[in-house]
């Protein structure tokens, strides 16, 4: 079956790059992404984008308007395509039978609905680009079955993204594979070759990797819980090298070159943030109880579980090396996304640690090259995450664009985002500007610490203990104490 029009429902962080790509590499398929959200599209079509991702603009220029489009007409985009991805998100549910742990489907039902009730004629590929529970597939070619008119057909196929933010871009072009999952039936088959061949345009076909629709459905987030589980192993390790005087850089290091484990995705942290790991875990952890699987479901779910007490030990070390209070102190936090080359910040380390800081009376300023004000605010605020006063917020918190006055007269500055720019900076300058003892909480171990001990600041990082030794602190520790 030739391609030559696509639907995109939903213009997020996952829509948006994929079919900007899609259209980037395939210029004899028309592409449309589609959204709610008028604001959304509206900034698709601009100068500036919804999302900030390296390469993204420029990929986007060049197609938009040809054969790529962002609109709001759902029901034209839908009636065209031959292929419509769903790739709306799928949250946490914060209510009812799985609070809090499985996937709330409603928007993705919404879509299969929307997709029913539109369609008039035709065979169409629905694909479900959306992480989503096991056998997701086969409830939205229930619903489509069910409200479907006459002479249409569909095929659901599972085609899960695996692309990182902040390499986006770069993941999309260079995929390690595509995961196509389908009906094991003539029909599957080709509508698995259709799809395939519309990332035939740039990948090669031994990538393009075609399974049932569970088993991709349950890669996604078997994929999704090993390399959260990495991180959580590592952070384990990271507290006992700080006990003990072990370097977790150099263990993750001798670790990793073993050809059987590999040396990605052992950067120990203050935890994993972003919109995938917790919930794709906390889904997994409430499939496996639902399966009567509960010692599954225990050792998934301890990899959040590491990852809160990584998240609770940092922001403790800051409150107890601050001589146990921090109440009126200026704390300047650097780094808010939840990883560098981002402006997202769902999840992230960085809202749980200033919550904390604010909760113990702090006041903070907060920098970070690419979030917004107003989103720090709203994520401080947020009420379904234990989110504070609005009035106290705007009383305790400043968020500055320049990082030098963001530093200026505090007490502490705290690293909780790897964004380059931070090695740069001149710290002499930042050290003279703040109270003393100045001290530094690298959370992401970017620093040179040594050079930082010299300029006078006391210096605590992730997974290794530091001999702070500048005597007229009065703080000084003895590389004899810790063992
Ligand atoms: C994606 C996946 O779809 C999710 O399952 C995965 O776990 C993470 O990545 P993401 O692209 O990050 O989600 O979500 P988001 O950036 O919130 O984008 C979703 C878009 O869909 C939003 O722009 C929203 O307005 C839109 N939407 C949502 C619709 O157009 N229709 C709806 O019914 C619901
Ligand atoms: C992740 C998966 O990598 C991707 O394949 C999937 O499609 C979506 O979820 P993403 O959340 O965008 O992507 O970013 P990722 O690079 O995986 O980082 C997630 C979090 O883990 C970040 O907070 C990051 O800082 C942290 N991390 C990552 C570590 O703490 N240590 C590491 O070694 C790697």
């Amino acid at each position: 079956m030739k391609v030559s029009k696509i639907c995109c429902i939903g213009a997020g962080y996952v829509g948006g790059p994929t079919c900007s790509v899609i259209a980037h590499k395939c210029p004899d398929i028309q592409v449309t992404v589609v959204d709610l959200s008028e604001q959304r599209v509206k900034e698709w079509n601009s100068d500036r984008l919804p999302i900030y991702e390296p390469g993204l603009a420029e990929i986007v220029v060049g197609s938009r308007g040809k054969n790529l489009h962002f609109s709001t007409d759902i029901a034209s985009a839908i009636r065209g395509a031959d292929i419509i991805f769903i790739s709306v998100n799928t949250p946490t549910k914060t209510y009812g039978h799985g609070k809090n742990k499985a996937a709330d489907l409603k928007f993705v039902e919404a879509a299969a609905r929307n997709i029913a009730e539109t369609v008039e004629t035709g065979f169409k590929i629905v694909v479900e680009k959306s992480t989503v529970p096991v056998k997701a597939a086969e409830s939205i070619a229930t619903i489509l079955k069910a409200i479907k008119r006459p002479g249409v057909t569909y095929q659901v196929l599972s085609n899960p993204e695996f692309l990182a933010e902040g390499s986006a871009i770069s993941d999309l072009l260079s995929p390690d594979r595509i995961l196509i999952g389908g009906e094991k039936s003539e029909d599957g088959a080709r509508a698995m070759e259709t799809l395939a061949s519309v990332y035939g345009h740039w990948v090669d076909r031994e990538k393009i990797l075609t399974v049932s629709s569970w088993s991709s459905e349950l890669s996604k987030l078997a994929a999704n819980a090993f390399l959260a589980q990495r991180i959580s192993s590592i952070n384990s390790f990271s507290a006992i090298c700080e006990r003990t005087g072990a370097d977790v850089n150099e263990v993750a290091k001798a670790v990793g070159t073993d050809s059987r484990i590999g040396p990605k995705f052992l950067q120990a942290s203050i935890g994993f943030g972003g919109s995938c790991f917790q919930k794709d875990i906390l889904n997994l952890v409430y499939i496996c109880e639902e399966l009567n699987l509960d010692e599954v479901a225990a050792y998934w779910k301890n990899v959040v579980d590491i990852n809160d007490y990584q998240k609770q030990r940092f922001t403790k070390k800051i409150v107890d090396t601050l001589f146990n209070t921090i109440a009126g102190k200026k704390i300047c936090i650097l780094g808010f996304a939840f990883k560098k080359d981002t402006g997202d910040t769902r999840e992230s380390a960085a809202i749980y640690v200033a919550k904390q800081l604010l909760d113990e009376g702090a006041k903070l300023s907060i920098y970070d090259p690419k979030v917004t004000r107003e989103q720090i605010f709203m994520d401080l605020e947020h009420p379904f995450i234990s989110g504070d006063d609005p009035a106290r917020v705007a009383k305790l918190v400043t968020v500055d664009t320049d990082p030098y006055a963001a530093a200026e007269g505090s007490h502490a500055l705290v690293v909780c985002t790897e964004w380059d720019e931070f090695r740069g900076y001149d710290y002499p300058r930042i050290y003279s500007s703040m109270e003393k003892p100045a001290f530094v909480f690298d959370g992401r171990r970017i620093l040179d610490h040594d050079a930082m001990m010299k300029i006078g600041f006391h210096v605590e990082t992730i997974g290794k203990k530091l001999y702070n030794g500048a005597p007229q602190n009065g703080y000084h520790t003895q590389p004899s104490e810790s063992f």
